[in-house]
């Protein structure tokens, strides 16, 4: 089967990120199933996807909902009968910086550990039964430099800390799961960005430049390469390990920060 026969699936891909790994895979033949809560968002991209001349479906789900996660991978065998490949996108941590542990809500906390660990989960619980039929898949988690931990004030991430908690879960979730399926055709990998910058308006972009000069070039200081990337260069990785040739990289975390964890 040739990637031009090939059906993806994304979560969270109305903006940012999942977008425009949307659109990328589009141009690399793809058949794109996409889901996300804003629906008016979808629409738009589905249509710069159908203006690439790929074949396009969406669903409004809430990608932390299990009913809603089950009918959007249904709704996508119904549309394209198979799914090759799953971008697990959806995450964040919330508007509002908190900083302290002792700030932090319970009800913050869960949401984004939910947005960004129980997502992936949901979304695999799903599609890996079916990769397994075919003994084929390709899944990549969407995690974070974050991971890591950072220091300096906590900027433009929100939650930082269970934000960080729920990235570094998911290299943990990538690693075994990679090793569990594995021997199934599936291959599982991690992508960690630092500062990306989806298209005009989308969220990371608007509250990076709505912080002070001093702060973002603090910011970009820590950075060897010192600016944000596109998400066009984020979602490029994504492809990557995605496609067909990437079938022996299993497991890995592949950081797309300018040599920021370096
Ligand atoms: N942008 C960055 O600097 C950056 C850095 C590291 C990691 N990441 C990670 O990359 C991924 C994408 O980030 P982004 O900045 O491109 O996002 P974004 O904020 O630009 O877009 C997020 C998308 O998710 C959708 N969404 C929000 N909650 C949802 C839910 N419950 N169910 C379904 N869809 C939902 C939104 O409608 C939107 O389309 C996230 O997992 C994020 O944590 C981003």
């Amino acid at each position: 089967m040739s990637e031009m026969d090939r059906v993806a699936f994304l979560n969270a891909s109305a903006h940012g990120i999942g977008r425009a790994t949307a659109l990328k895979l589009a141009r690399q033949g793809y058949s794109v199933f996409m889901a996300d809560i804003d629906e008016a968002g979808l629409e738009t991209t589905a249509r710069d996807v159908r203006d690439i001349g790929a074949k396009v479906a969406t669903c409004v789900a809430d990608a932390t909902s299990a009913a809603d996660v089950e009918r959007s991978i249904q709704e996508a065998i119904a549309a394209f009968g198979r799914i090759d490949a799953l971008a697990c996108v959806a995450g964040g941590a919330g508007g509002i910086p908190m900083h302290h542990v002792d700030d932090i809500p319970l009800e913050q906390w869960t949401k984004v550990i939910s947005l960004n660990l129980n997502s992936a989960y949901l979304a695999c619980h799903h599609a890996v039964p079916l990769m397994r039929e075919q003994k084929y898949g390709r899944i990549v988690c969407l995690s974070s430099t974050v991971a890591k931990g950072r220091l300096g004030p906590v900027g433009t991430m929100g939650a930082r800390l269970p934000y960080a908690t729920a990235k570094a879960g998911l290299l943990g979730f990538t690693k075994q799961l990679a090793k569990d399926v594995g021997d199934q055709g599936i291959t599982v990998n991690a992508v960690l960005p630092w500062l990306t910058f989806g298209e005009a308006g989308a969220k990371i972009r608007q509250s990076f430049e709505a912080q002070s000069e001093e702060y973002r070039m603090k910011t970009l200081a820590n950075c060897p390469q010192k600016r944000p990337i596109a998400a066009d260069g984020v979602a490029a990785a994504i492809c990557f390990l995605l496609s067909e040739e990437a079938e022996y990289i299993n497991g890995t975390e592949l950081p797309v920060d300018g040599g920021y964890l370096n």
